[in-house]
């Protein structure tokens, strides 16, 4: 046994290694077996998500999140090939938006996982370029896979390819709508930092303070990590989310934090609130439709920013301006470990959703998880 209490055999560790921050670098890499060791995964949660589509942040469960986050540890610590969870299953990768992260993660997730891929880089090398509705594309789909990852420019798209597609999709990200992949890989990395957060919150507990810069009711991937903190409201004490609109939610987003009572305000100057966050959730805030938008230090980062000295910073990436390179090599960067662990909590979902948690026996046997 290593010091994850994984056996040898199976703790190869081939992909960790890669991972790991440069020598001078004092970015943070949480250890992932803090998530699982003292807390066996349910895989029954997990079982729920079989041939589920993946729309939306707020469709997931306190639980399915936490199993998923553990899950992903345990994928984060082995070489999980030799056990071929995806042995013959093909999943579509749809893409008719770039991406760099998004793709490259899920695809390399699925090969990984010896699934195989058919990918789509780009919506022109469609029929969409002659005319051809998502309707159809996703009755095609049908015939020529086991599940769609698709990103699409059209908020809507999702809608639009569920009307014929009877294989599950997972949305990886749909216009200003939602990116509820993006926010798992957001929480899994706040929980590999904060493992407490993966149980409900003992009372004494120090709470956490939220700072979101950039405007949950039209940018997905803030819209996303904010539902899905709605999960975490018992560990977290205020959020405030930094935006230059007075009211950057929109009609659903403020009903849910309505609803889920949780304490937040709008600010619009980041530097005001750095002494008291202790998560700050950047976004590509400078980019603005296609055009490239002037950024002031109000909604900047650079190390000279008077960060609390504990608190860690988000991104989904791509950045801009909004985030300084100054950053990189401080404590406060957990940007890249979320961009890196994307990888392995695309793979707890992608086992989930496709029924392959059976190709784990073996973990099961050593006590990680839990299964009835
Ligand atoms: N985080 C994210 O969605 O990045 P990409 O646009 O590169 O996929």
């Amino acid at each position: 046994m290593n010091e994850s209490n994984v056996p040898e055999e199976i703790a190869e560790n081939a992909i960790s290694p890669n991972i790991d921050p440069p020598k001078d670098s004092k970015a943070i890499r949480p250890e992932p077996s803090n998530l699982f060791e003292k807390n066996p995964i349910d895989l029954d949660a997990l079982r729920t998500l079989e041939g589920q589509n993946i729309l939306k942040a707020g469709q997931f469960s306190f639980e399915q999140v936490t199993e998923l986050c553990k899950l992903a540890a345990v994928l984060e610590k082995i070489e999980i090939w030799p056990f071929h969870p995806l042995d013959g299953k093909i999943v579509v990768t749809a893409f008719f938006e770039a991406s760099t992260r998004t793709r490259t993660s899920f695809e390399s997730s699925i090969l990984r996982l010896d699934g195989k891929v058919i990918s789509i880089t780009d919506g022109k090398s469609t029929g969409q370029a002659k005319g051809e509705s998502l309707a159809d594309i996703g009755e095609m789909f049908n015939a020529y896979a086991d599940l769609v990852v698709m990103r699409h420019t059209e908020t809507d798209a999702p809608d639009q390819i569920l009307e014929n597609l009877r294989i599950p999709l997972i949305n990886a990200g749909n216009g200003s709508g939602e990116h509820p992949t993006q926010a798992l890989a957001d929480w899994y990395a706040l929980l590999k930092w904060r493992p407490e957060l993966a149980s409900p919150r003992v009372e004494g507990d120090p709470r956490m303070n939220l700072g979101i810069l950039g405007t949950p009711g039209s940018m997905r991937a803030v819209k996303s990590f904010l539902l899905m903190a709605l999960l975490f409201k018992d560990h977290i004490g205020k959020v405030t989310v930094i935006s230059e609109m007075a009211d950057p939610f929109g009609e659903e987003v403020t009903q849910q934090l309505t609803e889920a009572d949780i304490d937040y305000e709008v600010s619009n100057d980041v530097r005001e609130h750095l002494p008291e966050l202790d998560v700050i959730y950047m976004n590509s805030i400078a980019f603005l439709g296609d055009s490239y938008k002037k950024m002031d230090s109000r909604f900047k980062l650079t190390s000279k920013s008077p960060i609390k000295d504990s608190a860690v910073i988000l991104h989904p990436l791509a950045r801009l301006d909004e985030l300084d390179t100054s950053l990189d090599k401080t404590p406060h960067n957990l940007y890249f470990s979320q961009a890196h662990g994307a990888v392995f909590i695309r793979q707890a979902l992608l086992m989930a959703v496709l029924g392959r948690l059976k190709a784990l026996p073996n973990l099961i046997d050593l006590g990680h998880m839990t299964s009835s």
